[in-house]
């Protein structure tokens, strides 16, 4: 396996110094950026514009969770604002064609695509799909707000998905978001995790950027 990938999520970092807080993951891999629209989950976040000025910012890939309604409306804004990956919820789309012809659209723009799955959102439906899509988020928390506590029983979830991605010999990334730490990112990583978002476990820490160092020697251990 190669080196674990860790994302922190910025819904938990200061904004009123977020320049400060981005110098401060430095050795982060990727950047996650929730945008949310108090209509697919209870809570709003932000947008293309706070999504431009991280881009602005950092050079690290941005990784742009959409927990919004009709994301087929917004793919362009979010690949001109900078995404390096754009991920829509399939609870979102009408039917599994239309998650199809999404990723088709995003990959045409020259943006990696993902999907993501709630809890309670099966799993077996998409696997043979997943050569459509670059990365699949499992989602180990309902989504809609951070320092939520880690659903265990999703871990099932990414079994299934790894099982199926080493059969089919794809390079599908499996990455899981919600209540990642120190406590729970080597189950994540033993069930078959590539990616690991992390939102309070890095800004919530006395020093970001350690926060991130533990986190990756930690699933690398597991
Ligand atoms: C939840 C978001 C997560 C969240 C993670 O809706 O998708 O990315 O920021 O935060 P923590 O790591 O604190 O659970
Ligand atoms: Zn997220």
């Amino acid at each position: 396996m190669s080196a674990p990938i860790i994302s922190p999520s910025i819904l938990a970092a200061d904004f009123s110094r977020l320049g400060e807080q981005l110098a401060a993951i430095e050795s982060a891999d990727w950047v996650h950026v929730d945008i949310m629209d108090g209509h697919f989950v209870p809570n709003l976040s932000f947008g293309p514009d706070i999504t431009s000025t991280v881009h602005r910012v950092t050079d690290k890939p941005l990784d742009v969770h959409l927990m919004i309604e009709e994301p087929e409306k917004w793919i362009e804004t979010y690949a001109k604002a900078g995404a390096h990956t754009i991920i829509f919820h399939v609870e979102a789309v009408a039917d599994e064609q239309a998650a199809v012809e999404l990723a088709q659209r995003i990959r045409d723009l020259g943006v990696r695509a993902a999907f993501s799955i709630k809890p309670g959102t099966a799993i077996e439906p998409w696997l043979d799909k997943l050569h459509h899509f670059d990365e699949v988020l499992v989602m180990s928390v309902e989504p809609g707000f951070g320092g939520q506590k880690f659903m265990p029983e999703m871990l099932e979830k990414v079994r299934v998905l790894r099982r199926s991605i080493d059969e089919q010999k794809l390079d599908t990334v499996i990455e899981i978001d919600g209540g990642i730490s120190l406590e729970t990112i080597a189950v994540a990583a033993e069930a078959g995790c590539d990616a690991f978002v992390a939102g309070s476990a890095v800004f919530k820490a006395e020093d970001p950027a350690t926060a991130v160092d533990e986190l990756r020697t930690e699933a690398a251990g597991a």
